[in-house]
């Protein structure tokens, strides 16, 4: 069987509109893919679809509705064959605990994990038909490493990134005998419209077409984990492996920091 990757196939890439799906999908097609892109915002999808020609099906879609996703998985299960889902549709935002909302929680999990939950539901079929038909198949969910470290006003985005985790690595076991890999990417920081908005030191920050580079080469090594770059992704693991009170005072003095900061402006 041939490996994926190795040959043009088709994708359904979500979030494609901005950051890094819109760098992904550039670097997809550099590598002759068909990509059918979904994001919200039509105009974005049809400058794409101009840009590229015929390599780009448009499919806009709010993949927190179940009605959107229902007439993306008719349309996906038309294209013949979609072989590789990369879910990376996503939202941050961030909890001010003085005003504390559990509606923040609430955006956080709904955009990141539910509507990613309905994304699998969408597509899961057209990667069980390639199966059938003796094709490789795989998902891939684009998580974060954010999670790794309980950051301040991340309350929101870091436990929903850490149930998309969880979630990715469960449905890895689960689809294993049908044969569909799962491949869960974990960035550290990207530049794109969503971290612009961050008034704070992002470390080791690099650019939405490295991340995708990074994606991409993981993808074409088949690789189930993605985690880049290495030097923020191996200092969150080295946090992770200190004691939880030396954790807590790290997250509390960095809070304490970031207040004071704000304080002085
Ligand atoms: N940037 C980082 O540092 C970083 C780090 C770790 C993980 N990530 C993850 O990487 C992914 C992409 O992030 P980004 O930084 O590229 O953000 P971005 O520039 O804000 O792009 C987000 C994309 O998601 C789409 N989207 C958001 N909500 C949607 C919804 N309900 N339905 C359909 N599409 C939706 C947006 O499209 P429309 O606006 O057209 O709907 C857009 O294309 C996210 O899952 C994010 O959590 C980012």
């Amino acid at each position: 069987m041939t490996k994926l990757f190795e040959t043009p196939v088709k994708i359904w890439l979500t979030g494609a509109t901005s950051g890094i799906g819109h760098a992904l999908a550039r670097a997809l097609l550099d590598e002759g893919h068909h990509l059918i892109l979904t994001g919200r915002r039509q105009e974005a999808l049809d400058a794409m679809a101009r840009e590229a020609g015929e390599q780009v099906t448009t499919a806009r879609a709010d993949t927190t509705s179940k009605e959107d996703l229902a007439a993306v998985r008719e349309q996906l299960d038309r294209e013949k064959t979609v072989q590789v889902a990369i879910l990376n549709a996503g939202t941050c935002e961030y909890l001010d605990v003085a005003n504390y909302s559990s509606d923040i929680i609430e955006k956080n999990i709904h955009t990141n994990v539910i509507g990613t939950a309905r994304s699998v539901e969408a597509v899961l079929p057209s990667l069980r038909s390639a199966r059938r038909q003796g094709l490789p198949a795989r998902l891939v969910i684009v998580s974060s490493s954010a999670w790794w470290f309980p950051f301040g006003r991340a309350e929101g985005y870091g436990a929903s990134k850490a149930a998309l985790t969880y979630f990715a690595q469960s449905l890895r076991a689960d689809l294993a005998p049908e044969g569909i890999g799962v491949t869960v990417v974990s960035p550290g920081f990207v530049k794109t419209p969503l971290t612009d908005r961050n008034d704070f030191p992002m470390p080791f920050l690099i650019s939405a077409d490295e991340a995708a580079r990074q994606i991409v080469k993981g993808l074409k090594k088949g690789k189930s984990e993605i985690q880049f770059p290495k030097r923020f992704t191996w200092m969150l693991r080295g946090f992770a492996a200190l004691p939880q009170g030396l954790i807590d005072r790290m997250a509390a003095a960095m809070v304490r920091s970031q207040n004071k900061q704000e304080q002085n402006q």
